[in-house]
């Protein structure tokens, strides 16, 4: 039937030429009409819980400041914007959309990108290339509560050690459930300024490097389940010159001899926002006691720490007995000097007696006339 389906095809093409010209006629394009708010003068456009499926694509060329959030957009593949449209395109908000799947070169075509929000999508992937092979101007990224996905976390890790991101300045990673983060995942952001890990899950930063974060300048930890801060994690603070708020509230401290380290550093240390306000979460008996209050006669050092550590301090232990016992042994021999001079006296006396005794036993004995009297006397 290909002779049919020509002229049809003819007349579709009329159409969309027809349309097409229209669209030149009225100003706005179509989706200032019905899915956007489109602001000239503010240069923005709010696509706002339109349950739209697919980034428009005839947004105003403009555009600085576009919000496309509350829709269905599920995945945002290559070309999603296409390349040159939108050349003054700065900030980005792509929140709440039900994404899935940011693929290769999404957002690669944004020569402008500033700023870019992904918040509160149910992300399970994050291609690598999402920004492009080359580097992306793109200085903050919002990724609230859009990283439940342990393999969207590794991509991520992977697309900022790529160096794709070296000019990123703000980075939040909030809400998002996070256990651990994967090892060296910051090591490439030399401009970042803040970083958000709150209400996470965090139990430890022991893998986590802050080396080469020269920039860095608050840090916020709160509401996640740390229970110590260890020697190379504090001594990586202390050594980032800029870095100069440290947000801490809302962990579970664990006030064992582990933390004493922690406690120094918070005590000489002006890193820290409303250090006051920290509190013991474990032991019991430490609850809610304050970290700057703690001293180490508080800590209760007998919950083990490590092996060897605690072997060590036993061996002290026991060699302090040890010594305890020789002195008082000693004393007590001092203080009954005389008593032991009299007993020793006896002694020697006794033993005299009894040598005496034996050395005339012996006489005896050695007298030939006398052992022969005693022999002839058994016949
Ligand atoms: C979006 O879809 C939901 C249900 O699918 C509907 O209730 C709502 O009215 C739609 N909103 C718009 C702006 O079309
Ligand atoms: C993006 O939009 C959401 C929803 O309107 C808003 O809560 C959020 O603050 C916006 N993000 C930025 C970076 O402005
Ligand atoms: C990063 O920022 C610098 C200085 O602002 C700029 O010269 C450079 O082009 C930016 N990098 C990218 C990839 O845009
Ligand atoms: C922390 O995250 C949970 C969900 O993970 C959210 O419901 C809660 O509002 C967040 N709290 C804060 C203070 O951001
Ligand atoms: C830390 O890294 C080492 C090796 O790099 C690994 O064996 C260990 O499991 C990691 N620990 C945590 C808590 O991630
Ligand atoms: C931590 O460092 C301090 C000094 O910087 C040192 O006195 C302390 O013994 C170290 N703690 C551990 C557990 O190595």
């Amino acid at each position: 039937m290909p002779g049919r389906g020509a002229p049809r095809l003819g007349l579709l093409l009329l159409l969309r030429l027809l349309l097409l010209g229209c669209g030149w006629a009225q100003q706005p394009p179509d989706s200032c009409q019905t899915l956007c708010r489109c602001l000239e003068a503010a240069k923005t456009v709010k696509c706002v819980d339109g349950n739209l499926t697919a980034v428009p694509p005839d947004l105003p060329p403009y555009v600085r400041t576009l919000f496309i959030t509350g829709n269905r957009l599920a995945r945002l593949p290559a070309g999603a914007f296409p390349a040159q449209r939108l050349p003054h395109l700065s900030a980005l908000n792509l929140s709440g959309n039900h994404l899935r799947a940011v693929e290769a070169g999404a957002l690669a075509s944004l020569p402008a990108l500033r700023q870019l929000d992904l918040s509160g999508n149910p992300l399970v992937s994050l291609s690598p290339l999402a920004f492009g092979e080359g580097g992306s101007p793109l200085e903050e990224l919002a990724l609230r509560g859009a990283l439940r996905d342990q393999g969207v976390l590794l991509s991520l890790a992977a697309v900022l050690q790529s160096g794709a991101l070296r000019n990123l300045s703000r980075l939040e990673l909030a809400d998002n459930g996070l256990l651990l983060l994967p090892a060296g995942m910051f090591t490439a952001l030399p401009a970042l300024r803040h970083l958000d890990l709150s209400n996470n899950s965090l139990v430890g930063l022991r893998n986590v490097s802050f080396h080469g974060l020269g920039q860095l300048q608050s840090l916020d930890l709160r509401g996640n389940s740390l229970g110590v801060l260890r020697n190379g994690t504090l001594a990586q603070f202390r050594s980032l010159p800029a870095l100069r708020r440290v947000e801490l509230g809302h962990n579970t401290w664990v006030c064992d001899c582990a933390i004493e380290d922690l406690v120094a550093w918070l005590k000489e240390s002006d890193q820290v926002e409303g250090k006051e306000a920290l509190t013991c979460a474990y032991p019991e008996k430490m609850l809610g006691k304050a970290l700057l209050k703690i001293d180490s006669s508080d800590l209760d050092c007998s919950v083990p720490v490590d092996l060897p550590s605690q072997l060590q301090t036993s061996y002290v232990f026991l060699g302090i007995v040890l010594a305890l016992i020789g002195a008082i042994f000693l004393l007590v021999l001092y203080l009954n000097r005389k008593g032991i001079k009299k007993w020793m006296h006896n002694i020697r006396d006794a033993c005299r007696d009894h040598m005496e005794g034996y050395h005339y036993r012996y006489e005896i004995n050695a007298d030939p006339r006398l052992t022969n009297l005693s022999s002839n006397s058994d016949v």
